[in-house]
């Protein structure tokens, strides 16, 4: 069976890239391959992750550019080179182009660490706890040309429980990421996912 390729970018600590890899290993991902991970600095968790694995690995340090586009061009041409049918923004911390989310239309999917349209942006955990929310959550969705506002694919709400920090409730959401970004991957994996407007139908 012919396993639809995907390229990763990452910025950090590359849990959900983890567990994307252990859901690949395992079986429950099985019609997933990820071809190769970008990383826009030196030295992170993740691209240490993807190595490990035998994954191709490229960085493309935004200190290293004079200007955003020329960041841009290169980030859009390492994507290229892997000729992806899936994008995946795992924690990458850069705002897209125009023209890459353009050319990636309905296949470039983020996952954010709040329930979107609440906490858009930097530290969706963050805002969600110092706005005093009890419930917080996380979204898997879509790229479109705003900031983390494309079609929602899935999301999942957690509790804030009287006793957390802020870590205490990243983490929680953080178990919630895994989860549902996989199976919004494994839905897309498997033609599942259907765009009307601003509303993702899954199919039976
Ligand atoms: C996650 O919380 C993601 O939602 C956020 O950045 C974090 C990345 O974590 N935008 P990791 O690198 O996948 O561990």
């Amino acid at each position: 069976m012919s396993k639809l390729a995907a390229v990763a970018l990452v910025s950090g600590r590359g849990s959900n890239l983890a567990a994307l890899l252990e859901a690949i290993r395992s079986g429950r991902l099985a019609g997933l391959q990820i071809v190769a991970v970008i990383a826009d600095r030196p030295q992170t968790g993740a691209e240490a992750l993807a190595r490990h694995a035998g994954i191709d690995v490229q960085v493309v340090d935004f200190r290293g550019f004079a200007s955003r586009s020329d960041f841009d061009r290169e980030l859009l041409s390492a994507v290229e080179s892997r000729r992806p049918a899936l994008l995946l923004a795992l924690g990458f911390m850069r705002i897209f182009s125009a023209e890459l989310v353009e050319r990636y239309k309905h296949r470039l999917i983020n996952i954010h660490p709040s329930l979107l349209p609440a906490f858009p942006g930097m530290h969706g955990q963050r805002q969600a706890f110092e706005y005093g929310v009890k419930l917080a959550g996380c979204t898997v969705h879509f790229v479109d040309q705003g900031l983390d506002s494309g079609p929602i694919i899935l999301q999942a709400a957690v509790p804030v429980n009287e006793t957390d920090d802020e870590a205490a409730l990243a983490a929680r959401i953080l178990t919630e990421e895994h989860r549902i970004l996989t199976e919004a991957v494994d839905l897309f994996v498997r033609g599942k996912l259907r765009i009307e407007g601003r509303r993702v139908r899954i199919l039976e």
